[in-house]
């Protein structure tokens, strides 16, 4: 059944457990998500962005996420719209039957350039006010995502900020984070603390330097009661970059968010864990070594089996470490 986030982290919270938000643009990134959720006993944040919505349709995207619940009866979803830039496209999502949304107040409206703490402030107020109307939930975020190395955004499409960041708008500042929680209501508070979305997030297995988990703790300590998002939380294993070179891919060496450390910051207060580089791996993974392996196979089945299976099974593997499982 649909769920609100707000519900589904004050059971992450009371019981001290993170849960994966994973993107969906299609049906077979639904089955295998529901697939993994369902044999661990689960419950699952789906999200969708600005881009799979466009991608998908918002009929499309409602009627998957509905088909999945009558097929998962027992499977709790929130339905959450990812990244969303300005109120209409939060309202949109609401209306299309989304129990959640994400105002992204951390960058202007054309998600490139950092806003001021009050536009932040103002715009995501009235977003909660707005949904909270209505019975939806509202994700805020403060800080804005990127590298701490080399001061850039991370992926160029999709969200992210252009030009130099300075550390202090890499990591969300602990303080600033009390009145923004008080002011606006919103029901999860994303915070930057030198994570970046897509692949090539850190150049080397990351440290204190460059992955900040003593934020988290800061926000965590003056927030105790505050749901925590982690953004760009993609492992990026290696068996994944292997999988994709071994296969005709070319992915230049890169380091994620060590799953360990994901486990430390669901101590420290994280409940929703962004994932969407991870599952786009698994994936093209497989799809490569089908496409290696079986050069005259042309039927889009024998593809997207194997790789709804690799993305079942990381899915089932987070479910597993952020104590997800057994939560439906
Ligand atoms: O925030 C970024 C997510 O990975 C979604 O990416 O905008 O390409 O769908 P997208
Ligand atoms: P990744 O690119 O690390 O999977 O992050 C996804 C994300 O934060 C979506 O909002
Ligand atoms: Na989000
Ligand atoms: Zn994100």
């Amino acid at each position: 059944a649909l769920i609100t986030l707000r519900q589904l982290l004050d059971h992450a919270a009371e019981h001290a457990y993170g849960v994966p938000a994973f993107n969906i643009n299609n049906m077979e990134q639904g089955l295998a998500i529901l697939r993994a959720a369902e044999s661990c006993d689960a419950p699952v944040i789906l999200q969708a962005s600005r881009g799979a919505r466009s991608y998908a349709g918002d009929v499309m995207l409602r009627n998957i996420v509905s088909a999945l619940a009558e097929m998962h009866p027992d499977v709790p979803i929130v339905m959450h719209q990812d990244h969303g830039n300005n109120e209409a496209t939060c309202l949109s999502a609401i209306r299309h039957g989304f129990t959640s949304v994400m105002m992204d107040g951390s960058l202007e409206e054309d998600m490139k350039t950092p806003s001021s703490y009050e536009y932040n402030l103002g715009i995501t107020r009235r977003v909660t006010k707005a949904a909270h109307a209505v019975g939806a939930s509202v994700e805020g975020e403060l800080g804005v995502l990127g590298s701490l190395e080399t001061g850039e955004a991370g992926e160029e499409d999709g969200s992210g900020a252009q030009g130099k960041l300075s550390h202090d708008q890499l990591l969300t500042d602990p303080e600033q984070a009390i009145g923004f929680v008080l002011a606006t209501k919103c029901d999860a508070l994303a915070i930057a603390c030198g994570t970046s979305h897509g692949a090539y997030k850190f150049s080397r297995k990351p440290d204190g330097d460059i992955l900040s988990m003593a934020t988290i703790e800061a926000i965590h300590r003056n927030l105790p009661s505050t749901h925590l998002v982690m953004h760009g939380s993609s492992s990026v294993p290696q068996y994944l970059q292997d999988l994709i070179n071994e296969n005709g891919g070319d992915m230049p060496q890169t380091y994620g968010v060590p799953v360990e450390e994901i486990e430390r910051g669901i101590k420290m207060g994280v409940r929703k864990v962004n994932i969407d580089t991870d599952c786009r791996m698994a994936m093209t993974g497989q799809f490569r070594r089908l496409a290696r392996e079986n050069p005259s196979e042309f039927d889009p089945r024998k593809f997207m089996i194997p790789a709804m299976k690799e993305l079942e099974d990381l899915c089932r593997d987070r479910f597993e470490r952020f104590g997800t499982a057994g939560n439906a």
